[in-house]
């Protein structure tokens, strides 16, 4: 049986004092959530207090990305090490945001997972195609092509100590969610390459839809015997609307 997780993607947003009110808002719920495990990731400048005020509960915290590098002269970057040191339980990697604005090929991508994992720490690893890709039907192309590069590089049994996201860049911030029956067709279809190096590992690894999840279109996305929770965006920003999601995960 794999635990459903829901994570929050915070992205660039919040303050110190709207975030201590969002946390405030999670742990006053969280006790609600049975089953689900539950992280957030903020900026990296809140880390640490993030950290201290969830130590000790039941939310877990993260990176949204991670440099590939292990350390020196890479002036704006921040490190496995230094995120590890602040007790981070997962790190993002390769979200379209980072793909499609910053650059970050499947190859940037597939070395920020090795280090991530490497560190003691579970890759998030963000797949998803774009609504050309879609369109021109080449969606399960692009998803094997950004899968086949991690797995190349570390291995499918290494696949087993991250987790995957599926989120359809047309999904992400539209508020156009992919139905529940599309998000499960591409999920299966991602466990099934697992499968082909590594049953155990296909069947364990947890795979989150990402893409315009609230509260009222979470519980029939988590239904899907192969999505297995969310990692969530703008909603992870209300704490009653993510706590919703949290519930309908587990
Ligand atoms: P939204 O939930 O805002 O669509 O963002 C999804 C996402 O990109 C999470 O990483």
């Amino acid at each position: 049986m794999r635990t459903p997780l829901v994570a929050g993607n915070w992205k660039m947003n919040g303050t110190r004092e709207t975030i201590a009110a969002l946390l405030d808002g999670i742990l006053a719920g969280i006790g609600d959530v049975k089953a689900a495990e539950v992280a957030v990731c903020p900026p990296y400048p809140y880390l640490a207090e993030v950290g201290q005020r969830l130590a000790g509960s039941p939310v877990a915290w993260g990176a949204q990305n991670a440099s590939q590098e292990e350390k020196g002269a890479f002036t704006g970057e921040v490190s496995v090490t230094m995120l590890k040191d602040f007790d981070c339980r997962y790190v993002i990697v390769g979200h379209s945001e980072r793909r499609t604005l910053y650059g970050e090929t499947d190859e940037v991508v597939a070395a920020k997972f090795a280090r991530v994992r490497d560190a003691g720490m579970a890759p998030i690893l963000c797949v998803g195609e774009t609504l050309e890709e879609r369109e021109a039907g080449v969606t399960e192309q692009v998803v094997e092509r950004q899968l086949k590069a991690v797995v190349d590089k570390v291995g499918a049994a290494a696949i087993a100590d991250g987790v995957i996201a599926y989120e359809p860049v047309w999904a992400i911030g539209t508020g156009r969610t992919a139905t529940p029956e599309q998000a499960q067709e591409v999920h299966a279809f991602i466990r099934g390459l697992l499968a082909g190096h590594d049953g155990a590992v296909a069947e364990g690894v947890r795979i989150l839809y990402g893409g315009s999840v609230k509260g009222a279109n979470a519980a029939e996305l988590f239904a899907k015997p192969d999505i297995d929770g969310g990692l969530i965006g703008g909603a992870s920003l209300v704490a009653d609307e993510f706590l919703t999601i949290c519930r309908a995960a587990g």
